[in-house]
């Protein structure tokens, strides 16, 4: 659900008559009226059914002074009436409680899908500032607060409603045991909510001590590894140890208050019930007072305790949600600083020219990234980028994204200023595949087929091809199905490259940006998808960042970046021989690889100097001898060939 981002109450408060009523409120009262239907029927049926309620003593009076007493009227009716005072009792409640559990769970559905809606429109830039998973974590378990505030509402209408109105009745039959019942009222209500405020905290402690303990186990249990090979096991067990004690203490400390509120609250009407009887004994024996009036009282008296309690929970979950939900509607307030301008247009077709002007950029104000950044790629071309590790080669990346603005500059597809143009228009045909490839916990299927759920499965098990990751996909257990991810399957670094090379691949991207994205695939493998790369990638624009020199011969050009701007444009032949900085930076790329292209280069310089001596002597047979050789080795021997300046042919 990508929809009412904007839309979100909190926002908007509608409504005059809450206008005057605090923030968080007023964005609750929004979120509520969403489900006015609900929330009305669930209000009537409360006000129903306490009347219902409030009713039943009543009757009790009349049947036992009218009927049993004074013999003046039939019980039939009176039967008949608290039967339906019952009846109605039970079906209000269902539906108070049905439509009011429906209002509470669909408020929390909706904040929580506008929380959501919201993070996702939000930029690196806001999430950076935020501790995004215990905001998180927080919205969630807020929302869950918060519907636990809006369940008890219902009920606490028709709570209050029963008070007053019982109340009123009492009054109504017997002033001074009326003042005898409300002295009830506000002790039970102190005592309550006493308790209530004392046993939430506690009670919540003990939740985040929960939170804390399941948080070690898992990490035990994640990390079983890493803890047994520094043989901390001990420690571990302390901490896990430490973490329950605390925990026990903190659930004990909740048990402690209720031990002693909570006979208290039920000695309080018992002793108003005392105290009636007594009272209303009296009056009833002087006859003052009818004998179904006195125990209509009782009966009231014992009535209010439910409601007094209710009311003082709700004060006290009341309190808890209030910060929940300012935080809820904090984060929905905060806007996001890269979002569609106003007038932003729709990018069509990309041709998919690319230029950075002049850009300057820092992630903190006194650490510049780009100074000057000027790079133009023609439509269709590939370019490799190479720079030290930290360059900002994954920044610019980034920019071509639009994950970030520039400082100064400004970065163009097809003259259109990134600005200015909507953003999913922008990144529908910008596929990206990063060094770090996120996995969600759905099938390798889904993973790959993200930002095209309708894509055939020919289409998927293509990409997968081309990112040269069908084999092993087909080899997984449950093959495209396998569920991958944080909860699923644990794949290599070099698979999840794959995978995420495949979801970029499918997107069929007008400007493919390669950043990294097979830094963790062994050197074969990326052959093979190099291999594919090169049918793909003619026509589309594409950025290869590069971490293997193997990788700078898909491009037609190479860039250079040092000190935050491009300080070499050329082939690779033309850089090797012109610009020390390459030369250096490819003394220095992938240390670990030199062996092995060293030992490819010797292999072709052989058959090289074989095929030589051969077309010498037999023109025509050469290349049979170097085709014989290992068919993936062909890229290879070109990477090797490289690295002694020979630029391979295609
Ligand atoms: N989100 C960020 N916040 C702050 N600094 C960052 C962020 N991303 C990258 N950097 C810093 O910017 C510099 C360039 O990063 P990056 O573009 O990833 O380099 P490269 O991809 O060339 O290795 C690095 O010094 C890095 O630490
Ligand atoms: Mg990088």
């Amino acid at each position: 659900m990508m929809t009412a981002v904007r839309d979100v109450p909190g926002a908007h408060p509608p409504g005059a008559d809450m206008d005057a009523a605090p923030g968080w409120l007023r964005g609750l009262w929004g979120f509520l009226l969403l489900h006015r239907r609900d929330l009305a029927l669930a209000w009537a049926a409360a006000l129903l059914g306490s009347a219902c309620q409030a009713v039943v003593p009543l009757i009790a009076r009349h049947i036992v002074d009218d009927v049993i007493v004074a013999r003046t009227s039939p019980l039939w009716p009176w039967l008949l009436l608290l039967l339906a005072a019952a009846a109605g009792a039970f079906g209000f409640a269902y539906v108070r409680r049905y439509r009011g559990g429906r209002v509470a769970l669909g408020v929390q559905f909706d904040l929580r899908n506008a929380m959501h809606d919201h993070l996702q429109t939000l930029d690196q830039d806001n999430l950076a500032r935020l501790p995004t998973g215990q905001l998180v974590a927080r919205a969630n378990s807020d929302s869950a607060l918060v519907q636990g505030l809006l369940s008890l509402l219902p009920i606490m209408m028709g709570n209050v409603l029963m008070l007053i109105a019982t109340l009123i009745i009492m009054i109504f039959l017997s002033p001074p045991l009326a003042l005898i019942s409300l002295a009830v009222v506000p002790t039970l209500f102190a005592l309550s909510y006493r308790l209530r405020s004392r046993v939430f905290p506690a009670t919540w402690d003990a939740q985040q001590r929960e939170g804390g303990v399941a948080q070690i186990v898992d990490e035990d249990v994640n990390g079983v590894r890493v803890v047994k090979a520094f043989g901390q096991e001990r420690r571990e067990l302390d901490r896990i140890v430490d973490a329950a004690g605390d925990l026990y203490g903190s659930r004990m400390r909740a048990v402690r208050l209720r031990a002693r509120y909570q006979p208290l609250l039920e000695a309080v009407p018992a002793f108003a019930q005392v105290a009636i009887l007594a009272v209303g004994g009296w009056m009833a024996l002087n006859g003052h007072l009818t004998i179904g009036t006195f125990l209509a009282f009782s009966t009231y008296v014992g009535q209010f305790a439910a409601p007094a309690r209710q009311l003082a929970g709700v004060l006290t979950v009341g309190q808890q949600a209030r910060a929940g939900v300012e935080r809820i509607f904090q984060l929905l307030r905060l806007t996001p600083t890269i979002a569609d301008a106003p007038d932003a247009v729709d990018l069509g077709p990309l041709r998919g020219e690319i230029a950075f002007e002049g850009v300057e950029f820092a992630y903190r104000a006194d650490v510049p990234i780009l100074r000057g950044f000027d790079l133009r790629i023609a439509a269709g071309e590939r370019v490799a980028i190479i720079g030290a590790s930290g360059s900002g080669k994954s920044t610019v990346a980034a920019l071509l994204s639009r994950f970030h603005d520039p400082d100064a500059g400004r970065v163009t597809v097809d003259g259109h200023d990134l600005r200015s143009v909507r953003l999913r228009s922008l990144r529908s045909q910008v596929g990206v595949a990063f060094e770090e490839s996120f996995l969600f916990s759905v099938s390798v299927r889904e993973n790959i087929a993200f930002g095209r759920p309708d894509a055939s499965e020919a289409e998927v098990e293509a990409a997968a091809r081309a990112a040269a990751a069908h084999e092993f996909i087909v080899g997984l257990p449950r093959g495209y199905d396998t569920v991958v991810g944080e909860r699923g399957l644990s794949l290599s670094g070099g698979q999840r490259q794959r995978i995420a090379l495949a979801r970029a691949l499918l997107t069929d991207p007008r400007v493919l940006v390669l950043d990294d994205a097979t830094s963790a695939v062994d050197a074969h493998t990326e052959e093979r998808i190099h291999g594919a790369l090169r049918e793909l990638l003619p026509g589309r624009t594409t950025i290869l960042i590069a971490h293997r020199v193997s990788t700078l011969h898909l491009a037609e050009r190479i860039v250079v970046i040092d000190g935050g701007r491009v300080v070499e444009s050329g082939t690779h032949d033309e850089l090797q021989e012109r610009s020390g900085t390459y030369r250096a930076l490819l003394a220095g790329l992938d240390a670990e690889l030199v062996d092995e292209l060293g030992d490819r280069v010797e292999v072709l310089a052989t058959l090289l100097d074989e095929n030589e001596n051969e077309n010498e002597n037999a023109p025509g047979t050469g290349t049979g001898t170097n085709a014989g050789t290992d068919a993936g080795a062909g890229g290879g021997a070109g990477a090797g060939a490289a690295r002694v300046g020979g630029r391979p042919r295609r």
